[in-house]
């Protein structure tokens, strides 16, 4: 989770409250550190793998959520292949049974031996106990996607820039209800992903860090009155809830030909559920964004239903961790860009963050350029 706005009363000592100063003003362009190399890993000091190295045929483990959207998928395939090529012993997991799954599954990569168990996080803050048993054994624990929170035991985090997605997501709902309709006031609702995902409320701040100003100054009006992340979220991002909800809040709110201009969606799937609700409401689409480059959603995007999406390449998001886990292997310093910006709420986590990119129709043709599943759909119009 981003320093800023997410300190606990007992996390603000003197150094935690003036990062948390330096963040407010902004993103962590500003941050000095962007060359360096982590400091060794593991507060706890019992993961020292990364001193000495370990064998290149290891077992390195990688443990993912739900398949709540493609890039989840994707990552599955990319991992065992990456890793495989690498010439390590792959172990790639779902947990789609849920949390408890997960911390079995982690517990039976740290027994078979893991040395780098690679974490994409159902719920951050329940897998404390497993990854301690994995720092026990010597393993280096690396937090995927999403943060791991409440615990000295995760080493580096390698994600798309969170806080950054939730900014170019508010100021694509602006600029595409703008394009549509050149003067306010807009008539907007909000939605946020599952509380349990650390990401989820990340995303919902930078977005608010944009559209809040508006809000203030009578651009935009949330109809509901539901302004606050509680209110906005989607338990389990999961896509009926998010319909359910925007069933409901159509239903009290905008009756008869009143017109919603914009939705804050937090990612593809779920702008999918909501635009699916406004249609079968009899409302005219309204600017919905996304995350993800989904396919269907960049097909909705080339239609000229969802509004925007966002970029970020699993491709590269896998190569980057996968490049972790070589300089653990070799016994080298991993490469961060990031020392400042993550406060777990025990420490702040060395970061590999890589940079978001906002797609709509206009530029969808150069952003997936080198994708070829996707430039495929943007290059057939929808
Ligand atoms: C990921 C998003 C994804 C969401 C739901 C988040 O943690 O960063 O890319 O849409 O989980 O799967």
């Amino acid at each position: 989770m981003r320093t800023h706005k997410h300190l606990s009363a007992a996390a603000a000592g003197a150094v935690v409250l003036a990062l948390s100063l330096s963040a407010c003003g902004g993103r962590d362009d500003s941050d000095g550190d962007k060359t360096g190399s982590a400091p060794a890993p593991g507060a706890s000091g019992s993961g020292s793998a990364a001193a000495g190295g370990f064998a290149k045929d290891s077992v390195i483990g990688v443990s993912l959520p739900q398949k709540t959207s493609e890039n989840w998928v994707l990552a599955e395939n990319l991992f065992k292949t990456d890793l495989k090529a690498a010439g390590y012993k792959p172990n790639v997991q779902f947990a789609n049974g849920g949390v408890s799954e997960q911390q079995n599954q982690i517990s039976s990569m740290v027994t078979n031996g893991a040395k780098v168990i690679v974490i994409g996080a159902i719920d951050g803050s329940q897998l404390n106990t497993q990854i301690k048993q994995a720092h026990d054994a010597g393993a280096i624990v690396i937090a995927y996607d999403r943060l791991l929170l409440n615990t000295p035991n995760v080493d580096y985090y390698v994600a798309y820039d969170n806080f950054k997605v939730g900014e170019l997501q508010g100021q694509a709902l602006l600029d595409g209800m703008k394009a549509k309709k050149p003067n306010g006031p807009y008539n907007i609702e909000l939605f946020a992903g599952s509380p349990d995902d650390a990401n989820a409320k990340v995303f919902f701040d930078g977005a608010m860090k944009v559209l809040q100003p508006k809000i203030a100054d009578g651009t935009v009006n949330v109809v509901s009155g539901q302004k606050s992340f509680n209110q906005a979220v989607t338990q389990g991002w999961k896509p009926e809830n998010a319909q359910k909800r925007m069933d409901t809040l159509l239903s009290a709110n905008y009756g008869g030909s009143k017109t919603i201009d914009g939705v804050l969606s937090p990612n593809d799937t779920l702008a999918r559920a909501i635009l699916t609700s406004t249609k079968s409401a009899g409302k005219p689409n309204p600017i919905v964004t996304g995350q993800d480059s989904e396919v269907e959603s960049i097909k909705s995007i080339m239609a000229g239903v969802q509004y925007s999406t966002i970029n970020k390449d699993t491709r590269n998001l896998v190569k980057q961790a996968v490049k972790m886990v070589g300089q653990l292997q070799a016994g080298q310093k991993v490469d961060v860009n990031d020392t400042k910006s993550y406060n777990n709420k025990v420490k702040i986590v060395p970061s590999f963050l890589l940079p978001p990119q906002i797609v709509t129709k206009a530029n969808a043709k150069e952003a997936y350029a080198n994708d070829p599943t996707l430039s495929k759909i943007v290059n057939a119009g929808g």
